[in-house]
């Protein structure tokens, strides 16, 4: 449970431009310590809200908080303690990740300097620190742009879409990262469009849809919540296998539009199911997950019709959850 000034705390916040709300009277906590994930597809306001969270444009309504301080009170100095970046870095090309690291490090008081080195291992660029910039890949243009936040030994670490442009290899290796700098204490507000690369790292989430929270809450009652995860299912005989879904009524089974059969169910479910097609002498000839509960639970979420709600209306507890905002 939250104690003590929140890393972030959004209340009303709303950014307009022109006649587009981009931000929709959004209201978001992040405690200190935790990983938060911002989560929406594109246009649903992630990068505007990170935008005002730097101070880069101001808020049209609402107040938002850095460590308690506001930048009416605090101006720049709200953001004392915060790092990061929004969209991806940028660093001169022609020089090295060091050399930038070095210029960026001159900027800042507190002997950034002296971090240099542990920073560049941090992000597992040490070995090729001494190459240009502009030879290396995307993912480690993004490690880099971590490590130059590093650099300012932030409490709170800001990333915009870390992951978007990477590879599976990039984006488990992003993953791990953060994963590392959380175990260190650091409170870390990413934002991203793909549930699944947030939900093993984030303890919590807000998910946005064009400018409006359509969900926040943790990860584990986000789950709960999410549908039975959909496979589809081959079998030595089909109609058979679809006879003998009927006997077992936790479970789904349908023709599946492309062939084969589609099944969804929790796992013990599916799993006793399965066994029964065997020992009925129907063999099981492919099974794989087409759609994980969360990710779908996250279409269902910011592809409906908001005013529509999805399914059961999500419980409220103030604080922890806000169901389907109206
Ligand atoms: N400077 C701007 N001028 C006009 N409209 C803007 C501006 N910045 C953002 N918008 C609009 O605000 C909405 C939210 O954009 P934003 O970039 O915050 O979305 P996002 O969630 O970060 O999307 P993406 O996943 O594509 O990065 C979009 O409709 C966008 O076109
Ligand atoms: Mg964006």
């Amino acid at each position: 449970m939250a104690v003590g000034v929140p890393a972030v705390e959004a209340s009303g916040l709303v950014k307009r431009f022109g006649g587009l709300i981009a931000v929709d009277h959004v209201d978001l906590r992040v405690d200190v310590g935790e990983v938060y994930g911002i989560l929406g597809p594109n246009g649903a306001g992630k990068t505007t809200f990170l935008r005002m969270l730097f101070g880069l444009i101001r808020p049209d309504a609402g107040t938002l908080r850095v460590f308690g301080r506001t930048w009416g009170d605090a101006g720049p100095s709200m953001l004392d303690g915060v790092a990061g970046f929004i969209e991806s870095p940028r660093f001169y090309p022609y020089l090295s990740g060091r050399r930038n690291l070095n210029l960026l490090a001159g900027l800042d008081r507190g002997g950034a300097d002296s971090r240099i080195d542990e920073v560049l291992d941090v992000v597992d660029l040490a070995r090729r620190a001494g190459d240009k910039v502009g030879g290396y890949s995307f993912g480690m243009r993004q490690r880099l742009g971590v490590a130059a936040s590093l650099l300012r030994d932030p409490r709170l670490l800001v990333l915009d879409e870390p992951a978007n442009g990477l590879d599976p290899a990039g984006i488990r290796d992003m993953r791990a990262l953060v994963k590392r700098l959380a175990a260190g204490g650091l409170t870390v507000l990413l934002s991203s469009h793909n549930m699944d690369e947030v939900e093993e790292i984030c303890d919590n989430v807000t998910i946005m849809r064009t400018g409006r929270v359509v969900y926040h809450g943790s990860i584990d009652q986000l789950r709960a919540q999410a549908p039975d995860p959909s496979h589809r299912l081959m079998t030595s005989d089909d109609e058979q296998a679809l006879r003998l879904a009927a006997g077992h009524r936790a479970v789904a089974v349908s023709v599946h539009p492309d062939g084969g059969l589609a099944l969804r169910a929790q796992a013990a479910d599916a799993d006793a199911y399965i066994i029964a097609l065997g020992r009925s002498n129907l063999a099981v000839r492919a099974l794989h997950l087409e759609i994980a509960p969360l990710e779908s639970l996250f279409f269902m979420l910011t592809e409906t019709d908001p005013e529509a709600g999805f399914g059961e209306p999500a419980q409220t507890q103030p604080d922890t959850l806000t169901g389907v905002t109206s």
